[in-house]
């Protein structure tokens, strides 16, 4: 035999650093009396998969004397925690006090039980992850060493079974930053310009296959966690040559793409349907195997179509099948907001020639096109007034839609214990908002099936990356072949997924990497540039080409796209990079700007076909820090504080350098300090939560001017189809570009994203140098909208403002997928007091949903200052609050002036978020306020803790 992962053909063996074998005697010791459960099963026949998260493991450290109960999937951080020996790595100042669990080796061992030790059994382990450097011993034999966290590693054990005398299963973990240390001392291992390489925490990331913000991120801490990390398993077939072989299905790839599609190209949406199944399996297929299908509704069960697969290819280790399948049979699947996500259950059989069934995989998949069109603007487009250039959108099904949504950073430093529950609720906050697009950052882990399920099943698109980001990489051969085996596993691993929206090859790698070496080093800037092909263009793009016709492919998240896209090339994409003519538009942008003072001048916003990221960071709130800090840090600038804010990023380990921190949380201050009034308060906890939640509203106000700027763009010459701010959620309780807080918690931009991302909107455009003020409606519905917007100016005191010639209502139309100017005129101080003015504006409209036959109507408000709210004349808005428990509503109420950014705010305890919040309030219009409870342990009694105070409370000492 010699499947691939056979340990004699090196195929499953990479690596290579020598850490030292294990002191397996003394774990045989330790568990000698367990030694009888080692069952000596003889029979014969029949599949035997043994869940290794059944094992008891233990976790040790001998030099360190420790050696705790242990699990799998898990990682020693979490297992230390749960024995006790660490305290909570969340808390205080936790990321640095437990470098020494990183820069420790660890070694997770069990006994395994009931496995069959009959010569005739074939025996693999199989590990779906392991993190990150390992040595793998069993039956007291080495196996293998691997190197890379998001691979599959499976080793056939047979032999060593065969003589085994203790069936103890020992992985030693070596220190990551110790290794990529190492690796990068290695003489002549390659190096880049200094800056090349964002250093967060530990160094030297770029030189190893792990979680890169392991080593720290601007918005995350530097664990840099070691374990099982992923479901692992022993698998036991049959492998007598008398009996039907015996297989094992342990990675498979399900493309169902248009006949005749090609990646990165708009199919025909009238062209059936090519299913391409391909099953990766342990075993040895009999002569004669084929394949089967049968595609179910999901929602009824009922089969939809069934049969053989046909041209039929088969290696030692994978079977391939493809089938042409009838359109008309099933529905499409849609992203939540542009129609219905139907579902299928496809399940494939591997058969004998006397259709005995060997072994079968089920997933639940959806019938869909999706494709970022990065084609050179057409002579159509450009009668329509698109600027000339390239389009670089998404289209789903052959319909351009407008991508709304953020990115999606890990949620935890700890995969296993992201729960599927936590998924649950942040994607629930995901589509309340209005989103239908996440950006899977490039430098997190690939994601797990069950989100990409729980994707498919809400309608979220999740445009996904390979781990690679903020640095340049190796183009050695052993790291590409291992990069080469990464891929592959995963792209075949979720491309069954109707919610796959794009695979791009990492992180601000083409804006920010190559743009960096070109300035710093222009001499080796081809050099870099080789490498950066070699591994983006010549590596990874034929990886997903090879296994997926219906995805394509970017080098980088932000890319002014492609010269040339030609499939009989050997490298089929030819990069545009800088290469533009001037009045022509390319690609998408990464904008962060900390000068807060030009924070609401939309001139100084990129006009690009797509915003993949934008933003600034911002304080969590109270009772978010309460869970990580004690009473005595909570204030702004404690050192506890300051130390859990990354940005900007330490640059290493030193943690008494305080000055990259102060510059980020200078920032914060500034901002607010230049934008609203801000809080003088006596009591120091309420001061600190005032100033908290002031950084939150200057990030919801600055992201709601960028995403209005960005969608006006659908109608513009910038043709502009998408934004995806800067960040969805947080990875542990510190300050960050964060709309939703660890637990679940929305800040205030949370709820703005949710506001500007319904499909029609009106939005103010003011040019505080000429005066020249524009209101403009929105929408990213597929039918023209049509409606009444209606505008008046008021005090702050609620008094309306008369003598101002702003018409008070106008009627328009807007096109599907366009913008339309409903207001345009010049507004000067001279005639209007901009201190003691604001513009209140709402619109009423009706249209209809995309892929629905019913009218709806969509209405939005929104309000405008010209000046700073520093500055504004507010006045005490006499806010009052009541609770009535029968219809579950808060009623919020304005009794004596306009209160501006109303914020609804509840205790620590329970999870919930209101319907609306962060909103503004005219004086005698009461507004009812609902809310989603997500988790409750305060018996309901939470309704009593909730406040509701305004900017006006900032002007208050308490
Ligand atoms: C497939 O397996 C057979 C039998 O073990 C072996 O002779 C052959 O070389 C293998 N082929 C490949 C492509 O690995
Ligand atoms: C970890 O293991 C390696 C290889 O055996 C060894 O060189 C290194 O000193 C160990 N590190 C620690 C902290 O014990
Ligand atoms: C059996 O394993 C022992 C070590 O556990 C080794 O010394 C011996 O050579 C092995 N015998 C065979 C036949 O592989
Ligand atoms: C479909 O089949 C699954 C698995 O057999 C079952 O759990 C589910 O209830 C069925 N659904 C319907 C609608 O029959």
């Amino acid at each position: 035999m010699a499947n691939v992962g056979d340990i004699s053909d090196g195929k499953g063996v990479r690596n290579v650093l020598p850490h030292g074998p294990l002191l397996v005697g003394i774990f045989r010791m330790a568990f000698s009396n367990l030694l009888a459960t080692l069952s000596l099963v003889a029979c014969v026949l029949s599949q035997k998969v043994i869940d290794l998260s059944a094992s008891d493991w233990t976790l040790e450290n001998l030099p360190l004397k420790i050696s705790v109960p242990a699990s799998v999937p898990s990682q020693a951080h979490l297992d230390l925690y749960a024995a006790q020996v660490i305290d909570d790595p969340y808390y205080g100042l936790n990321d640095f006090n437990l470098r020494w669990v990183a820069n420790s080796n660890w070694t997770y061992s069990a006994l395994i039980a009931g496995l069959d030790t009959s010569s005739s059994t074939q025996t693999w382990l199989l590990f779906n992850g392991l993190d990150t450097f390992t040595s793998i011993e069993f039956c007291g034999q080495p196996v293998a060493s691997t190197n890379n966290q998001f691979r599959q590693y499976f080793f056939d054990v047979s032999t060593l079974l065969s003589n085994c005398t203790s069936s103890l299963l020992s992985i030693d973990f070596g220190s990551a930053p110790m290794i990529a240390d190492q690796i990068a001392a290695q003489p002549g291992q390659e190096t880049w310009p200094y800056g090349v390489e964002i250093i967060y925490e530990f160094p030297n990331r770029q030189f190893i296959r792990k979680e890169q913000s392991d080593f720290g991120w601007d918005w995350g801490p530097a664990f840099a966690p070691a374990g099982i990390w992923q479901p692992a398993y022993i698998v036991q077939l049959a492998s007598s040559p008398s009996v039907s072989s015996d297989i094992y299905v342990r990675n498979s790839d399900f493309d169902i793409s248009r006949v005749g599609q090609m990646n990165n190209i708009p199919p025909d949406q009238s062209a059936p349907w090519l299913l391409n199944a391909s099953l990766d399996i342990l075993g040895t297929l009999p002569q004669g195997a084929a394949l089967h299908y049968v595609i179910a509704d999901s929602a009824t069960n009922q089969t939809v179509s069934a049969g053989p697969l046909n041209d039929l290819t088969t290696s030692n280790s994978t079977i391939t099948g493809t089938v042409v399948l009838d359109p008309s049979l099933y529905e499409l699947w849609w992203p939540r907001g542009l129609g219905p996500q139907n579902l299928y259950n496809l399940t494939v059989r591997i058969v004998d020639s006397g259709n005995n069934t060997l072994a079968s995989v089920n997933r639940r998949t959806g019938f869909r096109t999706i494709v970022l069109n990065m084609e050179t603007i057409s002579d159509e487009q450009k009668a329509q007034g698109i600027a000339p250039g390239n389009n670089w959108h998404f289209e789903i099904n052959g319909h351009e839609f407008y991508a709304k949504g953020s990115n999606f950073i890990p949620p935890d430093a700890f995969w296993p214990r992201v729960t599927s529950a936590k998924i649950q609720q942040l994607f629930d906050s995901v589509t309340a908002a209005n989103q239908n697009m996440l950006r899977v950052w490039a430098s997190g882990a690939y994601t797990p099936d069950f989100i990409y399920d729980m994707a498919d099943r809400e309608g979220i698109l999740m445009w996904s990356e390979f781990e690679f980001g903020d640095a340049l990489y190796p183009a050695d051969p052993e790291f590409i072949e291992n990069v080469l085996e990464e891929a592959t596993y995963n792209v075949r691993r979720v491309n069954h997924h109707p919610s796959l929206a794009l695979w791009a090859g990492g992180n601000e790698l083409e804006s920010l990497e190559l743009s960096t070496v070109n300035e710093t080093a222009p001499d080796e800037y081809g050099t870099y540039l080789a490498q950066y092909e070699q591994l983006f263009l010549n590596t990874l793009l034929p990886i997903v080409y090879a296994n997926s016709k219906s995805i394509s492919y970017i080098p980088s998240s932000t890319t002014n796209g492609y010269l040339e896209l030609n499939f009989s090339l050997p490298e089929p994409m030819i990069e545009r990079y800088n290469n533009k003519t001037p009045g022509s538009v390319y690609g998408d942008t990464d904008y962060y700007n900390y000068d807060s003072s030009i924070a609401f001048n939309y001139s100084s916003y990129p006009v690009g076909r797509f915003a993949n990221e934008f933003g600034y960071h911002s304080m969590p709130s109270l009772q978010t820090w309460q869970q990580a800090v004690s009473p005595a840090d909570l204030y702004f600038n404690s050192t506890t504080i300051e130390l859990r804010n990354h940005h900007n990023p330490a640059g290493g380990l030193n943690t008494s350098n305080l000055a990259n921190s102060s510059e980020g949380m200078g920032q914060m201050t500034i901002a607010a300090e230049r934008w609203y009034p801000v809080p003088n308060k006596t009591n120091s906890v309420a001061n600190f939560s005032a100033w908290c939640h002031t950084t939150q509203i200057f990030q919801a106000d600055f992201y709601k001017s960028e995403i209005q700027f960005y969608r006006r763009g659908s109608g513009f010459p910038n043709r502009q189809l998408g934004s995806l701010y800067w960040q969805l959620e947080d990875i542990w309780q510190a300050p960050s570009w964060a709309g939703i807080e660890y637990d679940g918690r929305w800040k205030v931009l949370h709820y703005i994203a949710k506001d500007i991302y319904q499909p029609v909107i009106i939005s103010p455009f003011y040019n505080i140098t000429t005066g020249d003020f524009q209101i403009y409606v929105t929408s990213d519905l597929w039918s023209p909208a049509i409606g009444t917007a209606a505008f008046q100016w008021y005090h702050w005191d609620g008094t309306p403002i008369t003598n101002i010639s702003t018409p008070p209502t106008n009627d328009f139309t807007v096109g599907a997928l366009n913008t339309t100017r409903v207001l345009a005129t010049t507004l000067d101080n001279s005639t209007l007091d901009f201190n003691n003015a604001l513009l209140h504006m709402t619109i009423t409209a009706h249209s209809q949903l995309p892929n629905t036959n019913s009218d709806s109507t969509f209405v939005h408000e929104n309000f405008f200052h010209a000046f700073s709210l520093a500055d504004a004349e507010l006045v005490d808005p006499g806010l009052v609050m009541t609770y009535d428990g029968t219809t579950e509503t808060f009623t919020v109420e304005a009794t004596t002036g306009v209160a501006v950014w109303t914020w609804l705010n509840y205790p620590a305890g329970p999870l919930l978020n209101f319907e609306d919040n962060g909103f503004l309030l005219l004086p005698g219009r009461p507004r009812q306020v609902g809310y989603t409870l997500k988790s409750d342990n305060t018996d309901g009694e939470w309704v009593h803790g909730v406040t509701v105070e305004s900017l006006w409370n900032n002007t208050l000492a308490y």
